[in-house]
């Protein structure tokens, strides 16, 4: 298939936001019900609007890894059931990957190599990729994710599940240099011996915490405009030193965002920026397939299912990446 006539015929995704806002977060098992219900009648009304028949379709393509174990199992079991009766390989799918694939649906044209960098609930990854079904992570979050982040401070000022959208609302009205939040680009040396490139948002994220339990506990208000804007600011200035230490370090010519948090208008902003600083190439996801959905999954099991990369019914999913 040529890249042009590479099209995202439809694209439905189920939110279970409305749930886990009454807890405040994901909770592992009520997410995996909540896909059980919803799988079968979501890839139903995906090929409906697709005008699609089972005929029509060359592959299933499925995340396999990385996530919550009881949703991939759902997501795996129902693709696997879809392959054996279809008649259909079966592709499995990095998560990641599906995220950095996003970008090829409103930039066909993007050809590997390329940096990348990952932000989602879960994950935070940097990776020099050499094609799209290889790539090597040059630096990671070693605790918790950005989106995690996001909603752990966005939920301090009663914000609901999943908070990361609104405070990027919050924050384009509020002063970044109001509160002076500790950096997460950490120092020390990794395992090549040169200095890492890992990140480390736990500290931040505390810092937040603290911050607004310290001001409820003396009975002082403060802005949560301010608050949302300096908080992203810490995040804008950790991800950005990392870029340049990258830069300096790989010279990539162009560099792909992808994940939940790829959608934050401000760190587009800042990585648009970077790109003209450095002349790096930038691609980013449009909105609606920055966070998880099936079309970048679709996407990467194209370049996958070129690749020959197709999966046994005996397929289990992982956690983890590796
Ligand atoms: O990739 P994703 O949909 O799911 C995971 O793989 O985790 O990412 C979800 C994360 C959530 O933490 C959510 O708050 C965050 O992405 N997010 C944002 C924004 N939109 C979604 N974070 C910051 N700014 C946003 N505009
Ligand atoms: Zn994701």
């Amino acid at each position: 298939m040529s890249p042009e006539r590479r099209a995202v015929l439809s694209s439905v995704v189920g939110s279970e936001a409305d749930i886990f806002a009454r807890y405040g977060g994901v909770v592992p098992e009520i997410a995996s019900r909540a896909h059980t219900e919803a799988i079968s009648r979501l890839t139903r009304e995906a090929l409906t609007r697709a005008g699609v028949g089972r005929e029509e379709v060359d592959a299933i393509a499925v995340t396999d890894r990385p996530g919550l174990i009881g949703a991939l199992l759902v997501g795996v079991n129902f693709a696997k059931s879809l392959a054996y009766a279809w008649h259909k390989p079966l592709i499995p799918v990095d998560h990641i990957a599906g995220h950095i694939a996003a970008c090829t649906l409103s930039s066909p044209d993007l050809e590997p190599p390329f940096f990348a960098f990952v932000a989602s609930g879960g994950h935070c990854e940097l990776m020099l990729c050499e094609s799209f079904t290889s790539s090597r992570t040059v630096g990671r979050t070693r605790d918790d994710a950005i989106g995690e982040c996001f909603d752990k401070a966005a939920r301090v000022i009663g914000l609901p599940y999943p908070g990361g959208r609104e405070m990027d609302r919050l924050a384009s009205r509020g002063d970044p240099n109001a509160i002076r939040f500790p950096s997460a680009a950490i120092a020390g040396v990794g395992e090549d011996g040169l200095p890492t490139l890992d990140f480390s948002f736990s500290g931040l994220k505390t810092a937040a915490l603290n911050f607004a339990h310290t001001k409820a506990q003396r009975g002082e208000s403060f802005s949560r405009e301010d608050f949302a804007a300096s908080f992203t600011a810490a995040i804008l200035r950790s991800v950005h030193r990392r870029l340049i230490e990258c830069h300096d370090r790989f010279a990539f010519k162009a560099l792909v965002v992808g994940g939940g948090v790829a959608a934050n208008s401000h760190l587009r902003k800042m990585f648009l920026e970077f790109g003209r600083e450095r002349g790096v190439r930038v691609y980013l996801p449009e909105a609606r397939f920055c966070g998880d959905n099936a079309a970048m999954i679709g996407a990467q099991g194209y370049f996958d299912y070129l690749a020959g990369h197709t999966a046994p019914l005996s397929l289990n999913p992982r956690a983890r990446r590796e």
